[in-house]
């Protein structure tokens, strides 16, 4: 049976394609997706894409989520990133390999965002290519779990 990744995206992220298109450009979250779809139909996985804006919802998923029968995450907190310790928590308490992603370089830009509070439980981060975060975020996913 194809195992199961929970790509799973924080707060804001629902607005892609009309928001900052300079610092996260044009496609849309739909289109974003789309393309994981694409990469996980070759990859032989199958995923859930989900979009939470609260940090209790991001929580919750997080922390069903291997009893919902994933094996592994690929998150995007968003803003959470950088101070959501409840998160981060959840995430070292699912223990199931993570991938942190994110689209812009988080190092790059300004100096509160060159925290990630979730990175050090993660089994590793994808932070700077735009959709290439998440594509390559979900391959290393798919390979954490074959
Ligand atoms: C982001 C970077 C975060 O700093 C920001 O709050 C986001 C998106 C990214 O994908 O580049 O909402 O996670």
């Amino acid at each position: 049976m194809a195992k199961k990744i929970l790509v799973l995206h924080g707060p804001n992220l629902d607005l892609l394609g009309e928001r900052e298109v300079d610092v996260y450009g044009k496609l849309t979250l739909d289109g974003i997706n789309g393309e994981l779809n694409k990469l996980a139909a070759e990859l032989k996985v199958e995923i859930e894409t989900v979009q939470l804006a609260s940090e209790g919802e991001i929580v919750k998923k997080v922390g069903a989520a291997k009893k919902e029968g994933f094996a592994a995450l690929v998150i995007n907190p968003a803003a959470y990133t950088h101070y959501s310790i409840a998160i981060r928590d959840a995430v070292a308490a699912v223990s199931i390999p993570t991938v942190e992603v994110h689209l812009s370089n988080i190092y790059a830009r300004e100096e509160f965002r060159h925290t990630s509070v979730i990175a050090a439980v993660a089994t590793g981060q994808v932070s700077g290519f735009g959709l290439n975060s998440y594509l390559l975020g979900l391959r290393a996913a798919a390979a954490l779990v074959k």
